[in-house]
């Protein structure tokens, strides 16, 4: 399983891809501008650190400006996939982009149908929005599972990234049911480590640690039994 970093934070980026953990970099309106940088010049800098896919939305809703503006964020950095929003128009510009060898990751993913019209369009990627479903009460991982068995069905090639993932559990969740990747907050994937008892154990192990007779100095009189 890939794990993307859903942020545009330089610094929590480098946490991750110092730890190895860091396959790509999903971004969007709300997580640019959270970061108050220019957004070609915050893309580019994400690129000098990611080598894998980094995932750009625009501001546009129809094909010729989804088209134009996916050109002018590939010249940002080669890495740049393009988010596109699941519509008509979005549609349409994914099969143009595709055909010119543009990755799209089409976005805001909310049923299965979208998904199964998404792969037919030749999408590299789609971000079922789990998070987003399970607030309103429906069941976000159960559309990652029906849209997983749908592309095994026919043999789609599009990859399936779990996105507006809340805890790790959704983490643990999208990798049971064979998700290619998850797209993980910085907070969330803080959490992943984290457990009470790791913490209370090595506590303990530490102050029994202090119990053991230490080993004499090399050439001197331990005080060891
Ligand atoms: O980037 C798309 C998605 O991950 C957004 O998540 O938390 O705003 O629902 P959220």
């Amino acid at each position: 399983m890939k794990f993307f970093l859903d942020t545009a934070n330089l610094d929590a980026i480098r946490r991750a891809v110092e730890l190895g953990m860091c396959d790509g970099v999903t971004t969007n309106p709300t997580l640019i501008a959270q970061e108050m940088k220019k957004h070609d010049h915050l893309i580019s800098e994400i690129a000098k650190i990611v080598k894998g896919p980094i995932s750009v939305e625009g501001d546009t809703d129809t094909c010729d400006g989804i088209v134009k503006e996916a050109k002018i964020f590939k010249t940002w950095a080669p890495n740049v996939v393009v988010k596109v929003p699941m519509t008509h128009e979005g549609l349409k510009a994914v099969r143009i982009l595709e055909k010119e060898g543009i990755h799209t990751n089409v976005t805001l993913i909310f049923s299965p149908s979208q998904a199964l019209l998404a792969a037919k369009a030749g999408a590299s990627y789609v971000s079922p929005f789990v998070g987003r479903l399970d607030d309103v009460s429906e069941d976000g991982m159960q559309l990652v599972r029906d849209i997983l068995q749908i592309y095994r069905n026919y043999g789609f090639k599009t990859q399936v990234i779990v996105a507006s993932i809340r805890n790790p559990n959704h983490v643990v969740e999208a990798a049971k049911a064979g998700a290619d990747i998850a797209t993980v907050p910085a907070d969330v994937f803080a959490k992943m480590w984290n457990h009470p008892l790791t913490d209370k154990g090595l506590d303990l192990f530490l102050e029994d640690w202090k119990k053991v007779p230490k080993p004499a100095p090399k050439g001197g009189k331990g005080k060891g039994k």
